[in-house]
């Protein structure tokens, strides 16, 4: 996790993270949880780098879904939405919870919220 958040920072004139809650695409055939909210700003302070998440992306172009290429299951070597989105929000949440700090949820309801 820690290699994984600490790749190279990018450059100037990259595309903003938008403002505000946005909800995150579901993959085709995984939609069995409500869809889960991500807020860029808030998480400014704990994950600045945009390709800790965004890990294909040039620093340039447009910002890919997830979920076109992470799917219902496995696809060669993407992992499966539940999996990879797992890893990127919930162990840090973990992580942090288990440290003291004070972080986003671990309970599936608070993620996936109606
Ligand atoms: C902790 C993970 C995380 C970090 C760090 C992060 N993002 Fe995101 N970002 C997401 C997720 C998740 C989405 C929603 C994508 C989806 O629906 O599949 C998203 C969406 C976006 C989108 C919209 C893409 C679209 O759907 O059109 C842009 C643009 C974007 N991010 C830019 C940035 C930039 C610029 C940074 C760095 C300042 C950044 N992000 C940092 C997780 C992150
Ligand atoms: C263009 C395709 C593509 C996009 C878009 C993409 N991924 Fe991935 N992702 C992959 C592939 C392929 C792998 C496995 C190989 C690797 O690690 O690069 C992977 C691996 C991962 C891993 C596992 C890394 C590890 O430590 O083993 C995580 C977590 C992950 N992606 C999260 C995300 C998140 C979050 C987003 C959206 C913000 C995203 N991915 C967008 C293709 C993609
Ligand atoms: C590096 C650690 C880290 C990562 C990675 C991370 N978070 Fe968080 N998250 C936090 C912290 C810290 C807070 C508390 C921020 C605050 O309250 O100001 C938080 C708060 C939240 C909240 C509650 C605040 C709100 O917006 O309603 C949600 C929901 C959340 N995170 C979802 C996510 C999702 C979804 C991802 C993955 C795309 C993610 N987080 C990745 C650390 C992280
Ligand atoms: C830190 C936030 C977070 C927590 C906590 C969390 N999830 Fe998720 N989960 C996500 C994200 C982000 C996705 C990918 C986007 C989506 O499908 O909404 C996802 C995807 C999934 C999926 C695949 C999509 C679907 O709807 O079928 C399942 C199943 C799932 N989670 C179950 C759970 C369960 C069960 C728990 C509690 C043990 C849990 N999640 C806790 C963030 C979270």
């Amino acid at each position: 996790m820690v290699a994984f958040l600490g790749l190279a920072a990018v450059a100037f004139g990259t595309p903003a993270a938008p403002a505000g809650d946005l909800k995150i695409v579901k993959a085709e055939g995984a939609e069995k949880k409500p869809a889960v909210n991500y807020n860029h700003e808030k998480h400014n302070a704990v994950a600045p780098d945009c390709k800790s998440c965004h890990h294909t992306w040039d620093g340039e172009g447009a910002v890919k879904k997830c979920s076109e290429c992470h799917k219902a299951k496995k696809d060669g070597k993407a992992l499966g939405i539940k999996k990879a989105l797992h890893k990127a929000c919930k162990d840090c949440h973990k992580d942090q919870k288990k440290a003291g700090i004070k972080t986003g949820p671990t309970g599936c309801k608070d993620c996936h919220k109606k």
